[in-house]
């Protein structure tokens, strides 16, 4: 897949593009790049941002200067080409990131994240421009930028052959195989440390057992 990230600050991707499950989905093929937002801006001066209408605190980063980034990167217009692939602008606001969605986006051939900074972007930017608004938490960051990373990074994960188990993926928290449930705990040697013993069914060599024990696990940790 293609994952392109709109971003004031490109350089931040520097070192998440240098990461291992990162450089192991490029080596297999797949794509990321940091693409600038003020390179584009139709506005003198590198300007990107404008006061909000109606008043209030803070700058909004204009629809026109989005506009203007995609069209460019793209060439063609972003408005008519809505749908053609999968455009997450980053906000507070929007819906929750959850290991589904992770999921439905690595299925994308192209993935765009649009990262806000400030105030957030006009909402006609999520409105005409995305086709889905995406949080990844009840808090407010300073930007999209973690958030874009965050969502690269769960879903780069899912691309197979980035991980380098292939079962990894698959029986981890949230995931279908444990229905939406978190994960069991897992545990190494020593088998014993200041008095805590690692659980004996992980000791008994009964897979049969184990498995029951794990699934028993993560549906009590989901409290069900
Ligand atoms: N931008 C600022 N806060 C954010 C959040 N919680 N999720 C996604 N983008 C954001």
């Amino acid at each position: 897949m293609k994952i392109e990230v709109f971003t004031l600050f490109p350089d931040w991707f520097r070192w998440f593009t240098g990461q291992r499950h990162v450089t192991n989905a490029i080596d297999l093929g797949h794509e990321i790049e940091a693409v600038d937002l003020r390179g584009t801006t139709p506005l003198g001066a590198g300007q990107v941002d404008d006061t909000p209408y109606g008043g209030g605190a803070g700058m909004v980063i204009r629809v026109d200067v989005v506009e203007a980034a995609l069209r460019e990167r793209w060439g063609a217009d972003p408005v008519e080409g809505r749908g053609s692939r999968r455009v997450v602008a980053l906000s507070a606001s929007g819906r929750q990131f959850d290991d589904s969605l992770a999921t439905e986006l690595a299925g994308a051939e192209e993935l765009a994240l649009l990262c806000g900074r400030y105030e957030g972007f006009d909402e006609r930017v999520h409105e005409h421009l995305a086709t889905d608004v995406v949080s990844i938490g009840p808090y407010v960051l300073a930007g999209g930028e973690l958030a874009a990373m965050v969502v690269a990074d769960a879903v780069l994960r899912k691309l197979p052959g980035a991980l380098g188990h292939e079962d990894s993926a698959v029986e981890e928290s949230f995931s279908e195989a444990l229905d939406g449930a978190p994960e069991y705990p897992h545990y190494t040697r020593p088998a014993e440390w200041r008095g805590h013993a690692v659980p004996e069914v992980l000791l008994s060599g009964d897979h049969a057992r184990v498995r029951e024990w794990r699934l028993e696990q993560s549906r009590r940790r989901a409290g069900s």
